[in-house]
Protein backbone atom coordinates (compact mmCIF):
# COMPACT_ATOMS: atom_id res chain seq x y z
CA UNK A 1 0.00 0.00 0.00
CA UNK A 2 1.55 3.33 -1.23
CA UNK A 3 0.26 6.73 0.34
CA UNK A 4 1.82 9.53 -0.79
CA UNK A 5 1.56 12.49 1.70
CA UNK A 6 1.00 16.07 0.34
CA UNK A 7 0.75 19.30 2.32
CA UNK A 8 0.38 23.42 2.14
CA UNK A 9 0.40 23.04 -1.72
CA UNK A 10 -1.19 26.33 -2.29
CA UNK A 11 -2.34 26.18 -5.75
CA UNK A 12 -4.03 29.65 -5.21
CA UNK A 13 -0.24 30.51 -6.14
CA UNK A 14 0.38 27.77 -9.64
CA UNK A 15 -1.08 28.25 -12.55
CA UNK A 16 -3.63 25.72 -13.80
CA UNK A 17 -1.03 24.10 -16.23
CA UNK A 18 1.56 24.32 -13.26
CA UNK A 19 -0.93 22.51 -10.96
CA UNK A 20 -1.79 20.35 -13.34
CA UNK A 21 2.18 19.05 -14.22
CA UNK A 22 2.25 18.95 -10.53
CA UNK A 23 -0.50 15.97 -10.32
CA UNK A 24 1.09 14.33 -13.27
CA UNK A 25 3.90 14.01 -11.35
CA UNK A 26 2.06 12.81 -8.29
CA UNK A 27 0.40 10.58 -9.94
CA UNK A 28 4.26 9.25 -11.88
CA UNK A 29 4.51 7.76 -8.56
CA UNK A 30 2.03 5.02 -8.71
CA UNK A 31 0.38 6.00 -5.25
CA UNK A 32 -2.31 3.88 -4.30
CA UNK A 33 -4.09 6.62 -2.05
CA UNK A 34 -3.14 10.27 -1.66
CA UNK A 35 -3.42 12.10 1.62
CA UNK A 36 -3.62 15.98 1.80
CA UNK A 37 -3.22 17.71 4.88
CA UNK A 38 -4.65 20.98 4.32
CA UNK A 39 -3.49 24.47 3.10
CA UNK A 40 -5.16 23.18 -0.87
CA UNK A 41 -5.77 26.70 -1.89
CA UNK A 42 -8.42 29.35 -0.83
CA UNK A 43 -12.36 29.28 -0.60
CA UNK A 44 -12.33 31.12 -3.81
CA UNK A 45 -10.39 29.06 -5.80
CA UNK A 46 -11.06 25.91 -3.54
CA UNK A 47 -14.08 24.47 -6.02
CA UNK A 48 -11.59 24.15 -9.33
CA UNK A 49 -8.74 23.39 -7.28
CA UNK A 50 -10.80 19.88 -5.93
CA UNK A 51 -11.80 19.34 -9.36
CA UNK A 52 -8.55 19.95 -10.71
CA UNK A 53 -7.19 17.28 -7.93
CA UNK A 54 -9.84 15.08 -8.68
CA UNK A 55 -9.39 14.58 -12.24
CA UNK A 56 -5.70 14.61 -12.20
CA UNK A 57 -5.33 11.73 -9.71
CA UNK A 58 -6.78 8.12 -10.34
CA UNK A 59 -6.44 6.80 -6.81
CA UNK A 60 -8.56 7.55 -4.20
CA UNK A 61 -7.69 11.33 -2.50
CA UNK A 62 -7.95 11.45 1.04
CA UNK A 63 -7.91 15.62 2.44
CA UNK A 64 -8.07 17.79 5.34
CA UNK A 65 -8.83 21.61 4.88
CA UNK A 66 -6.06 24.43 6.71
CA UNK A 67 -6.91 27.59 7.55
CA UNK A 68 -5.52 29.32 4.23
CA UNK A 69 -8.51 26.99 2.45
CA UNK A 70 -11.29 29.25 4.46
CA UNK A 71 -9.47 32.66 3.21
CA UNK A 72 -11.86 34.85 1.86
CA UNK A 73 -14.57 32.59 2.75
CA UNK A 74 -16.26 30.85 6.02
CA UNK A 75 -16.43 27.67 7.72
CA UNK A 76 -20.04 26.95 6.29
CA UNK A 77 -19.33 28.10 2.44
CA UNK A 78 -16.03 25.77 2.12
CA UNK A 79 -18.10 23.42 3.71
CA UNK A 80 -21.11 23.63 0.98
CA UNK A 81 -17.81 23.71 -1.38
CA UNK A 82 -16.58 20.18 -0.56
CA UNK A 83 -19.85 18.55 -0.11
CA UNK A 84 -20.61 19.53 -3.51
CA UNK A 85 -17.29 18.88 -5.59
CA UNK A 86 -17.35 15.37 -3.27
CA UNK A 87 -20.47 14.00 -4.59
CA UNK A 88 -19.56 15.11 -7.82
CA UNK A 89 -16.17 12.87 -7.70
CA UNK A 90 -16.26 9.85 -5.67
CA UNK A 91 -12.49 9.52 -6.06
CA UNK A 92 -12.35 12.62 -3.58
CA UNK A 93 -12.93 12.13 0.32
CA UNK A 94 -12.89 14.42 3.22
CA UNK A 95 -11.42 13.56 6.70
CA UNK A 96 -13.64 14.73 9.55
CA UNK A 97 -17.61 13.44 9.61
CA UNK A 98 -16.46 9.86 11.53
CA UNK A 99 -14.12 8.55 8.69
CA UNK A 100 -12.31 4.86 9.22
CA UNK A 101 -10.36 3.83 6.29
CA UNK A 102 -8.89 0.92 5.93
CA UNK A 103 -5.53 1.06 3.98
CA UNK A 104 -3.97 -2.37 4.73
CA UNK A 105 -5.75 -5.57 6.90
CA UNK A 106 -3.78 -4.30 10.12
CA UNK A 107 -3.74 0.05 9.19
CA UNK A 108 -6.52 2.63 9.27
CA UNK A 109 -6.75 6.23 8.31
CA UNK A 110 -8.29 8.98 10.32
CA UNK A 111 -7.94 12.87 9.79
CA UNK A 112 -9.70 16.19 10.99
CA UNK A 113 -8.01 19.75 10.34
CA UNK A 114 -7.74 20.19 13.46
CA UNK A 115 -7.30 24.32 14.72
CA UNK A 116 -4.96 25.68 16.99
CA UNK A 117 -6.84 26.14 20.38
CA UNK A 118 -4.86 29.50 21.38
CA UNK A 119 -3.55 27.65 24.75
CA UNK A 120 -0.04 27.00 23.96
CA UNK A 121 2.90 29.57 24.28
CA UNK A 122 1.42 32.89 25.62
CA UNK A 123 -2.19 32.08 25.14
CA UNK A 124 -4.31 35.13 25.11
CA UNK A 125 -1.79 37.51 26.21
CA UNK A 126 -0.36 36.89 22.48
CA UNK A 127 -0.02 40.28 20.36
CA UNK A 128 -0.01 38.56 17.18
CA UNK A 129 -3.08 38.91 14.30
CA UNK A 130 -3.31 36.17 12.20
CA UNK A 131 -4.43 36.60 8.62
CA UNK A 132 -6.75 34.15 9.64
CA UNK A 133 -8.51 36.84 11.96
CA UNK A 134 -9.26 38.97 9.06
CA UNK A 135 -9.91 36.80 6.13
CA UNK A 136 -12.03 34.81 7.75
CA UNK A 137 -15.90 35.50 7.98
CA UNK A 138 -16.03 33.56 11.39
CA UNK A 139 -13.20 35.55 13.04
CA UNK A 140 -13.54 38.92 11.49
CA UNK A 141 -13.39 41.70 13.72
CA UNK A 142 -14.14 39.92 16.98
CA UNK A 143 -11.74 41.10 20.22
CA UNK A 144 -9.31 39.04 22.11
CA UNK A 145 -11.33 37.57 24.71
CA UNK A 146 -14.37 36.41 22.32
CA UNK A 147 -11.78 35.36 19.67
CA UNK A 148 -9.56 33.26 22.07
CA UNK A 149 -13.03 31.49 23.19
CA UNK A 150 -14.09 31.09 19.38
CA UNK A 151 -10.16 28.78 19.35
CA UNK A 152 -10.66 26.88 22.79
CA UNK A 153 -14.12 25.90 21.36
CA UNK A 154 -12.42 25.34 17.81
CA UNK A 155 -9.57 23.45 19.32
CA UNK A 156 -11.55 21.05 21.61
CA UNK A 157 -14.00 20.26 19.18
CA UNK A 158 -11.20 18.95 17.01
CA UNK A 159 -8.99 17.06 19.92
CA UNK A 160 -12.57 15.04 21.03
CA UNK A 161 -13.14 14.67 17.59
CA UNK A 162 -9.62 12.97 17.00
CA UNK A 163 -10.03 11.30 20.22
CA UNK A 164 -13.08 9.76 19.90
CA UNK A 165 -12.52 7.96 16.13
CA UNK A 166 -8.76 7.37 17.36
CA UNK A 167 -10.68 4.86 19.78
CA UNK A 168 -12.90 3.48 17.51
CA UNK A 169 -10.05 2.86 15.17
CA UNK A 170 -7.86 1.29 17.29
CA UNK A 171 -10.94 -1.41 18.22
CA UNK A 172 -10.47 -2.34 14.46
CA UNK A 173 -7.05 -1.09 12.99
CA UNK A 174 -3.06 -1.94 15.43
CA UNK A 175 -1.81 1.21 13.34
CA UNK A 176 -3.28 4.55 12.65
CA UNK A 177 -2.52 7.00 10.15
CA UNK A 178 -3.94 10.70 11.92
CA UNK A 179 -3.98 13.40 9.38
CA UNK A 180 -4.30 16.95 10.54
CA UNK A 181 -3.51 20.49 9.80
CA UNK A 182 -2.65 21.68 13.26
CA UNK A 183 0.35 19.98 15.04
CA UNK A 184 -0.59 18.77 18.51
CA UNK A 185 3.02 19.96 19.97
CA UNK A 186 5.16 22.92 20.09
CA UNK A 187 7.99 20.91 19.29
CA UNK A 188 6.71 20.15 15.96
CA UNK A 189 4.93 23.95 15.02
CA UNK A 190 8.52 25.13 13.72
CA UNK A 191 8.88 28.61 12.38
CA UNK A 192 12.17 29.38 10.98
CA UNK A 193 13.65 25.74 11.86
CA UNK A 194 12.49 26.17 15.18
CA UNK A 195 9.65 25.33 17.75
CA UNK A 196 7.21 28.22 17.66
CA UNK A 197 7.98 30.97 19.46
CA UNK A 198 5.80 31.46 22.73
CA UNK A 199 3.70 34.58 21.06
CA UNK A 200 3.07 31.87 17.80
CA UNK A 201 2.37 29.11 19.41
CA UNK A 202 -1.10 29.66 20.54
CA UNK A 203 -1.89 29.92 16.74
CA UNK A 204 -0.12 27.44 15.94
CA UNK A 205 -0.70 24.54 18.13
CA UNK A 206 -3.68 22.25 19.34
CA UNK A 207 -3.09 21.68 23.18
CA UNK A 208 -5.83 19.03 23.95
CA UNK A 209 -4.90 17.19 21.10
CA UNK A 210 -1.36 16.52 22.60
CA UNK A 211 -2.71 15.85 25.79
CA UNK A 212 -4.77 12.99 23.97
CA UNK A 213 -2.23 11.83 22.33
CA UNK A 214 0.40 10.83 25.39
CA UNK A 215 -1.96 9.66 26.70
CA UNK A 216 -3.09 6.74 23.88
CA UNK A 217 -0.08 3.92 24.19
CA UNK A 218 -1.47 3.17 28.10
CA UNK A 219 -4.94 3.28 26.46
CA UNK A 220 -4.77 1.16 23.39
CA UNK A 221 -1.61 -1.49 24.69
CA UNK A 222 -4.39 -1.96 27.78
CA UNK A 223 -7.05 -3.33 24.98
CA UNK A 224 -4.81 -5.19 22.96
CA UNK A 225 -2.18 -6.50 24.52
CA UNK A 226 0.21 -7.32 21.36
CA UNK A 227 0.84 -3.82 19.98
CA UNK A 228 -0.55 -0.55 19.21
CA UNK A 229 0.84 2.45 16.93
CA UNK A 230 -0.50 5.93 15.70
CA UNK A 231 1.57 7.95 12.75
CA UNK A 232 0.57 11.57 12.75
CA UNK A 233 0.77 13.29 9.49
CA UNK A 234 0.72 17.09 10.08
CA UNK A 235 2.75 19.90 8.28
CA UNK A 236 5.36 20.81 10.24
CA UNK A 237 5.37 24.01 9.35
CA UNK A 238 8.19 26.52 8.40
CA UNK A 239 7.97 29.94 7.14
CA UNK A 240 9.43 33.28 7.74
CA UNK A 241 5.62 35.13 7.45
CA UNK A 242 3.89 34.64 10.73
CA UNK A 243 0.84 36.61 9.77
CA UNK A 244 0.34 33.89 6.36
CA UNK A 245 0.55 30.68 8.50
FE1 LIG B 1 -1.97 26.55 7.46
Amino acid sequence: MKLTWLSDIHLEFLTMDRARRFFARVKQGRPDAVLITGDISTATELRHHLRLVAETLSCPTYFVLGNHDVYSGSFAKVDSVVGAVCRDFPRLHPLGNGEIVPLTAKTALIGHRSWADGRAGLGKRSTIRLNDYTLIADFRELDQDVLFARLQQLGDESAAYIDGVAREAHKKAETLVIGTHVPPFTEVALYEGQPSAPDLAPHFVNVPSGKSFVCWPAIFLRRNSSSCAATLITPLFTSRHPTSR
